[in-house]
């Protein structure tokens, strides 16, 4: 198959909508990461989407919907909170778990009885999903485990030849998948920390709490259970504190033969003038953005990685850190 790459050329819309509509898989621009579409409808397209990505059969999917979709004819029991929140955030990276009408493809949210909804705010997503009018059942376009892509370059790395379509929106700003909400109870609970941080949701609602998973516990949000955002080559994670012993590693690397690299935010590349480095930049929203490509980046430049924690926390840092430490594997026992 051939793999188009498309985007602003006459007529890119009506393909895509004729793509979707006979049950094939198209990647499309949101302003997080890309996603792999398919039409949530169709239990058809939907398996191709866990086939293509290698996915595991448990980790549900986020249903996309352009803003003017009614959402009450796929979830019910949208609590007050949850309007507000709406009305606050979407168009925008924050997806909203509702306890699910039944009325999608139940290989959409893998026997959970609810179903995430996302409203991107990306122009092109819109344009996308307005044509199809459907809802867009779409995980991040990468392989099962590995890094989530920002580019169309990035999806067409990993999936050209395998879909028809790539939907070029250029380079993702926001960087790190949207924030997932539970707002299926008194008080909304982030099962994945991301760009709507809990600061923002306490202000517009009172309060927001942060699931953690209890020893044992099935996970609500099953995604947060696998291994992910990996890049392909070796890597380590250190704390700022750890930096002597990180160079050790670095140079034991090198004297080996390999290629080694750090990745670490600004101040901290600062200090590592006489290695070689990716800079993650100094901001939250810049290490957000500039994650994904610096880890895609570095698995094609390095045999090994070295990632150095940053030091700031809260807010958008809490879903770097969150990516950081699985990409890096240091702190998970999950496979
Ligand atoms: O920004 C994003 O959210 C991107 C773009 C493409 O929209 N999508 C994305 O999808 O990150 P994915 O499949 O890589 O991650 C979806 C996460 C997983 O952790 C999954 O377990 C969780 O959302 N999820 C999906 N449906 C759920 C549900 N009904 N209940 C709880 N968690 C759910
Ligand atoms: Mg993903």
């Amino acid at each position: 198959m051939k793999t188009e790459i498309t985007g602003r050329e006459r007529g890119w819309l009506e393909r895509a909508k004729e793509y979707i509509l006979s049950g094939e898989v198209v990647a499309f621009h949101t302003e997080t990461v890309y996603g792999l579409g398919a039409n949530a409808l169709s239990d058809e397209a939907v398996q191709k989407i866990f086939a293509l990505k290698g996915r595991p059969a448990d980790n549900p999917l986020i249903a996309h919907v352009h803003q003017d979709f009614d959402i009450s004819t796929l979830v019910d029991e949208v609590p007050p909170y949850a309007e507000k929140l709406r009305e606050a955030f979407l168009p925008g990276p924050l997806t909203m778990v509702f306890p699910s009408k039944g009325k999608v493809s139940r290989f959409v949210s893998c026997g959970l009885d609810t179903l995430a909804i996302r409203v991107p705010s990306s122009p092109t997503a819109q344009a996308f999903l307005k044509e199809v009018n459907l809802p867009i059942a779409a995980p991040s376009a990468n392989r099962s485990k590995h890094v989530s892509p920002v580019t169309a370059r990035h999806v067409y790395e990993e999936f050209a030849g395998d879909i028809p379509l790539i939907i070029d929106g250029g380079a993702c700003s926001g960087g790190i998948e949207s924030t997932v909400l539970d707002c299926t109870g008194e008080m909304p609970l982030i099962l994945r920390a991301g760009l709507v941080t809990q600061e923002m949701i306490a202000k517009v609602v009172g309060a927001c709490g942060i699931y953690e998973r209890k020893e044992g516990e099935k996970p609500k949000s099953p995604g947060m259970a696998y291994k992910h955002y990996a890049p392909v080559c070796k890597t380590a994670y250190f704390k700022v504190g750890e930096l002597e012993q990180a160079k050790a590693l670095y140079i034991q690397e090198e004297s080996a033969g390999g290629t080694a690299y750090f990745l670490a935010e600004s101040n901290v590349v600062k200090l590592l003038a006489d290695y070689k480095t990716l800079d993650l930049g100094g901001t939250g929203e810049q290490m957000a953005q500039r994650l994904y490509a610096q880890l895609r980046k570095g698995e094609k430049l390095a045999t090994l990685l070295i990632g150095i924690e940053p030091t700031a926390q809260g807010g958008v840092m809490d879903g770097v850190l969150n990516r950081m430490t699985r990409a890096f594997g240091r702190n998970t026992n999950e496979t």
